[in-house]
Protein backbone atom coordinates (compact mmCIF):
# COMPACT_ATOMS: atom_id res chain seq x y z
CA UNK A 1 0.00 0.00 0.00
CA UNK A 2 1.31 3.13 -1.30
CA UNK A 3 0.80 6.27 1.45
CA UNK A 4 -2.41 8.29 0.30
CA UNK A 5 -1.56 11.03 -2.88
CA UNK A 6 -2.16 14.85 -1.94
CA UNK A 7 -5.34 15.58 -2.29
CA UNK A 8 -4.68 19.35 -3.00
CA UNK A 9 -8.39 20.52 -3.36
CA UNK A 10 -8.94 19.40 0.45
CA UNK A 11 -5.44 20.70 1.50
CA UNK A 12 -6.05 23.96 -0.31
CA UNK A 13 -9.91 24.56 1.58
CA UNK A 14 -8.14 23.71 5.09
CA UNK A 15 -5.52 25.98 4.30
CA UNK A 16 -7.95 28.90 2.61
CA UNK A 17 -10.41 28.57 6.05
CA UNK A 18 -7.56 29.95 7.87
CA UNK A 19 -6.22 32.33 5.83
CA UNK A 20 -4.76 35.45 7.58
CA UNK A 21 -5.04 33.98 11.15
CA UNK A 22 -1.35 33.52 12.57
CA UNK A 23 -2.67 32.40 15.75
CA UNK A 24 -4.67 29.81 13.85
CA UNK A 25 -1.50 27.82 12.65
CA UNK A 26 -1.17 25.34 15.55
CA UNK A 27 -5.10 24.32 14.40
CA UNK A 28 -4.36 24.13 10.99
CA UNK A 29 -1.97 22.04 11.49
CA UNK A 30 -3.91 19.47 13.75
CA UNK A 31 -6.84 19.46 10.84
CA UNK A 32 -3.99 18.53 7.59
CA UNK A 33 -2.30 16.16 10.42
CA UNK A 34 -5.81 14.55 11.01
CA UNK A 35 -6.69 14.64 7.87
CA UNK A 36 -3.12 13.25 5.74
CA UNK A 37 -1.84 11.34 8.99
CA UNK A 38 0.94 13.58 8.41
CA UNK A 39 1.82 17.55 7.65
CA UNK A 40 3.08 16.69 3.54
CA UNK A 41 6.20 18.93 3.50
CA UNK A 42 5.26 20.28 -0.10
CA UNK A 43 2.14 21.95 2.22
CA UNK A 44 4.78 24.39 4.11
CA UNK A 45 4.91 27.02 1.83
CA UNK A 46 1.58 27.26 1.16
CA UNK A 47 0.70 27.20 4.81
CA UNK A 48 3.45 29.89 5.76
CA UNK A 49 1.67 32.15 3.08
CA UNK A 50 -1.80 31.91 3.90
CA UNK A 51 -0.91 33.02 7.29
CA UNK A 52 1.44 35.35 6.93
CA UNK A 53 4.45 33.70 8.18
CA UNK A 54 7.99 32.66 7.41
CA UNK A 55 8.27 28.77 6.17
CA UNK A 56 11.05 28.14 8.54
CA UNK A 57 8.09 29.56 11.49
CA UNK A 58 5.85 27.16 10.12
CA UNK A 59 8.54 24.29 9.70
CA UNK A 60 9.60 25.40 13.66
CA UNK A 61 6.02 24.25 14.77
CA UNK A 62 6.01 20.83 12.95
CA UNK A 63 9.52 19.89 13.86
CA UNK A 64 9.16 21.03 17.53
CA UNK A 65 6.35 19.41 18.45
CA UNK A 66 5.85 15.52 18.32
CA UNK A 67 1.94 15.25 17.40
CA UNK A 68 3.11 16.22 13.99
CA UNK A 69 4.79 14.09 11.37
CA UNK A 70 6.55 15.63 8.28
CA UNK A 71 6.42 11.51 6.71
CA UNK A 72 3.59 9.46 6.59
CA UNK A 73 3.22 7.03 9.60
CA UNK A 74 1.53 3.96 9.23
CA UNK A 75 -2.08 2.85 10.55
CA UNK A 76 -0.89 1.90 13.49
CA UNK A 77 1.44 3.67 15.64
CA UNK A 78 3.41 1.62 18.18
CA UNK A 79 4.64 3.73 20.80
CA UNK A 80 7.09 1.57 23.41
CA UNK A 81 7.33 3.67 26.96
CA UNK A 82 10.82 4.07 27.63
CA UNK A 83 10.69 6.09 31.04
CA UNK A 84 12.15 4.84 34.36
CA UNK A 85 9.30 3.14 35.77
CA UNK A 86 8.80 1.16 32.61
CA UNK A 87 12.74 0.68 32.08
CA UNK A 88 13.22 -1.10 35.32
CA UNK A 89 9.94 -3.17 34.78
CA UNK A 90 11.23 -4.57 31.64
CA UNK A 91 10.39 -1.99 29.15
CA UNK A 92 14.15 -2.90 27.24
CA UNK A 93 12.81 -6.47 26.34
CA UNK A 94 9.34 -5.07 25.55
CA UNK A 95 11.10 -2.84 23.25
CA UNK A 96 13.71 -5.64 21.93
CA UNK A 97 10.48 -7.64 21.15
CA UNK A 98 8.50 -4.91 19.44
CA UNK A 99 11.01 -4.91 17.06
CA UNK A 100 11.79 -8.27 16.25
CA UNK A 101 7.85 -8.82 15.78
CA UNK A 102 7.79 -5.95 13.98
CA UNK A 103 10.82 -6.07 11.72
CA UNK A 104 11.05 -2.43 12.16
CA UNK A 105 14.22 -0.11 14.33
CA UNK A 106 12.60 2.98 16.08
CA UNK A 107 10.95 5.53 13.85
CA UNK A 108 10.49 3.24 11.35
CA UNK A 109 7.14 2.42 8.69
CA UNK A 110 6.79 -0.86 7.56
CA UNK A 111 6.70 -0.93 3.81
CA UNK A 112 3.17 -1.27 3.42
CA UNK A 113 2.25 1.65 6.01
CA UNK A 114 0.57 -0.68 8.67
CA UNK A 115 2.82 -0.21 11.75
CA UNK A 116 5.30 2.81 12.82
CA UNK A 117 7.59 2.00 16.07
CA UNK A 118 8.09 4.74 18.44
CA UNK A 119 9.41 4.68 21.89
CA UNK A 120 7.84 7.76 24.25
CA UNK A 121 9.70 8.99 27.69
CA UNK A 122 6.07 7.98 29.65
CA UNK A 123 2.83 7.88 28.78
CA UNK A 124 1.76 8.87 32.37
CA UNK A 125 0.43 4.97 33.54
CA UNK A 126 3.44 4.21 35.57
CA UNK A 127 1.14 2.08 37.58
CA UNK A 128 0.72 -0.04 34.78
CA UNK A 129 4.64 -0.28 33.97
CA UNK A 130 5.81 -1.87 31.06
CA UNK A 131 3.25 -0.47 28.80
CA UNK A 132 2.34 1.14 25.35
CA UNK A 133 0.32 2.62 23.32
CA UNK A 134 -1.36 1.54 19.89
CA UNK A 135 -2.60 4.71 18.15
CA UNK A 136 -4.87 5.73 21.61
CA UNK A 137 -5.51 2.39 22.86
CA UNK A 138 -3.18 1.99 26.16
CA UNK A 139 -1.43 -1.45 26.86
CA UNK A 140 0.14 -2.27 30.61
CA UNK A 141 1.68 -4.76 32.77
CA UNK A 142 3.23 -5.96 29.35
CA UNK A 143 4.80 -9.63 29.23
CA UNK A 144 6.68 -11.03 26.04
CA UNK A 145 3.37 -12.67 25.50
CA UNK A 146 1.67 -10.01 26.02
CA UNK A 147 3.06 -7.73 23.49
CA UNK A 148 2.73 -11.11 20.79
CA UNK A 149 -1.14 -11.18 21.30
CA UNK A 150 -1.73 -7.22 21.51
CA UNK A 151 0.19 -7.31 17.65
CA UNK A 152 -1.49 -10.35 16.73
CA UNK A 153 -4.95 -8.32 16.66
CA UNK A 154 -3.55 -5.60 14.83
CA UNK A 155 -2.13 -8.05 12.35
CA UNK A 156 -5.25 -9.82 12.23
CA UNK A 157 -7.07 -6.70 11.16
CA UNK A 158 -4.54 -6.52 8.16
CA UNK A 159 -5.45 -9.69 6.73
CA UNK A 160 -9.15 -9.07 7.23
CA UNK A 161 -9.07 -5.68 5.02
S1 LIG B 1 7.46 5.52 32.73
FE1 LIG B 1 6.24 4.32 31.43
S2 LIG B 1 4.25 5.05 31.78
FE2 LIG B 1 5.49 6.31 33.00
Amino acid sequence: MEPKEIDWERLNLIIDKNKGEKWGLIPLLQEVQETFGYVPPESIDLIASALGLFPSQVQGVVTFYSGFALKPKGKYVLRVCQGTACYVKGGRSILRMMKKETGLEVNETSPDYQFTLETVACLGACFLAPTMMVNRAYFGKLSPAKVTSVLAQYKKDEVER
